[in-house]
């Protein structure tokens, strides 16, 4: 299966799934690395393993959001792209783009949704208690972190934990996590069924 991955920063994910693809067995390859930021620090872990790049600015765009999708799209599509995976990726893509890529677009969210959707999740859970915490791989649907989800991983909370520590902790777990869910879609072994994933027996 031919990946995209969208990016706007650090590219841990993108390092875990580059990684993941590495390994002969892995039933993926990432055909394209497209970040809205030039000084993005995954477009360097890309060149590095020797993947194409793209850099699509929304601020070539001004004003201009169907513009801005347009150029991604089309940079998605001329690599042969078949699931498009958003790691860390800080634009809100519109309704028309979510859709145009419906069931082959995938994000992860640090949080265990449909609990702590937007920013600062490792904080909110902090404020609100939780004894678990982890992240999540969904399919994306127009509405921000909402989605049938593929596969999630817990983490526990420690008393000793700031937002820092527990955030390193669900870091870890989400580069474990992306790769297998990609694995599972890959496979066909993860199969949307309306609001839900229907995972095939045999997988976990
Ligand atoms: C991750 O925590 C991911 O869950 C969230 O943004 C962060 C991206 O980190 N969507 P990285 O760029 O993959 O290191």
């Amino acid at each position: 299966l031919k990946l995209g991955v969208l990016i706007s920063g650090r590219g841990s994910n993108l390092q875990a799934l580059i990684d993941a693809c590495a390994a002969p067995d892995f039933p993926a390859e990432i055909a394209l690395v497209l970040s809205n930021k030039a000084d993005a620090f995954g477009l360097e872990r890309a060149a590095q393993a020797g993947l194409p790049t793209a850099v699509v600015s929304h601020r070539d765009h001004p004003g201009d959001k169907p513009g801005f999708e347009a150029a991604m799209d089309a940079a998605l599509r001329g690599a042969g792209v078949e699931l498009v995976c958003l790691a860390g990726f800080m634009r809100i893509l519109s309704e028309g783009f979510v859709e145009s890529w419906r069931d082959k677009l995938i994000n992860i969210h640090p949080s265990l949704l449909p609990s702590f959707k937007g920013l600062d999740t490792h904080a909110r859970a902090l404020a609100t208690g939780v004894r678990f915490h982890g992240c999540t791989v969904h399919f994306v649907r127009p509405e921000m972190d909402d989605g049938p989800i593929v596969a999630q991983a817990a983490v526990p909370v420690l008393p000793s934990d700031d937002a820092h520590a527990l955030g390193d902790r669900v870091l870890e777990s989400e580069h474990a996590l992306y790769p297998h869910a990609v694995r599972l879609i890959a496979e066909g072994r993860a199969r949307v069924d309306g609001d839900v994933v229907r995972i095939e027996s045999g997988a976990t």
